[in-house]
């Protein structure tokens, strides 16, 4: 095994879902700061970055979040809780960054094939994915006409608003879980959550209607009594296949 590979699966092993943190032992903010500027670098759907992360750090925005997660005791004890956003509603604006991005480095138009497969991809794919009404009437449209073109070739059939949300949690989870591992690598424990009140943690957010929350991740020092039991996974053989 390489040097990277013993210090990927020690990092790996290590982490658990911790509910009980310690409130005495020092723990540096510091890390959440390094871990959420980790998170960003997740790999996420069309580098949209339909994602945003809070940080509650203050004892009072703690006690009342920790309320929203019905007094889990992970959300109880933790030292910083931070809440992980899906803003699929930020699509329009984030696409045109990104392909503002591009086309300041692709000089001035006519663009060559690829410049061009870039720009039809931020300015006619994604909306087309991402454009919704609010009685699910273009997203049903379009999904029937994906499932016919479907029939004579493989296609790309989501577009849908339940699969916006799907492909906006996908990528904020897998954010998520770069900053767990990335407060493992610092020392420190975490506890992945959805168990919380969404309509309640979104008003204590001030999100606006179509924003989603993922799950809020409790983080600080952990204890031995905060690990309730063995790790249990199914045996690799019900889950890992090869075709
Ligand atoms: C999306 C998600 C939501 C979870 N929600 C909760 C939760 O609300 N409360 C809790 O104590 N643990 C929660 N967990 C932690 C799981 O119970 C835990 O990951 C699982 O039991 C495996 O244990 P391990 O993380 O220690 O390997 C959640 C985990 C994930 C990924």
């Amino acid at each position: 095994m390489k040097d990277a590979s013993k210090i990927f699966e020690q990092l790996v092993q290590q982490r658990r879902s911790m509910r009980q943190f310690d409130s005495t032992a020092e723990f540096d903010p510091e890390s959440v700061t390094r871990s959420l500027e980790r998170a960003t670098l997740a790999p996420n759907s069309s580098n949209l970055q339909l994602w945003e992360f809070y940080r509650v750090r203050t004892p009072e925005k703690r006690a009342q979040l920790a309320k929203i997660c019905m007094n889990q005791n992970a959300a109880r004890t933790a030292r910083e809780l931070v809440v992980f956003v899906v803003r699929k509603d930020k699509w329009k604006d984030h696409s045109q960054w990104i392909w503002n991005s591009y086309k300041s480095s692709f000089g001035e138009p006519p663009y060559d094939k690829g410049q061009q497969k870039t720009y039809n991809y931020y300015n006619k794919l994604i909306p087309i994915i991402y454009k919704n009404d609010i009685f699910g009437i273009f997203g049903a449209l379009k999904k029937m006409l994906l499932f016919f073109a479907s029939l004579r070739k493989p296609m790309y059939q989501q577009g849908t608003s339940k699969d916006t949300s799907i492909i906006g949690h996908k990528s904020v989870a897998l954010a998520a879980q770069t900053f767990m591992l990335s407060m493992t690598a610092e020392g420190y424990d975490t506890c992945p959550m959805e168990g919380f009140d969404f309509r309640r943690l979104k008003k204590f957010l001030n999100l606006p209607r179509r924003a989603e929350v993922c799950m809020v991740v409790a983080t600080g020092p952990g204890t031995k009594e905060g690990i309730y039991h063995e790790r249990m996974r199914l045996p690799n053989d019900q889950v890992i296949f090869e075709i």
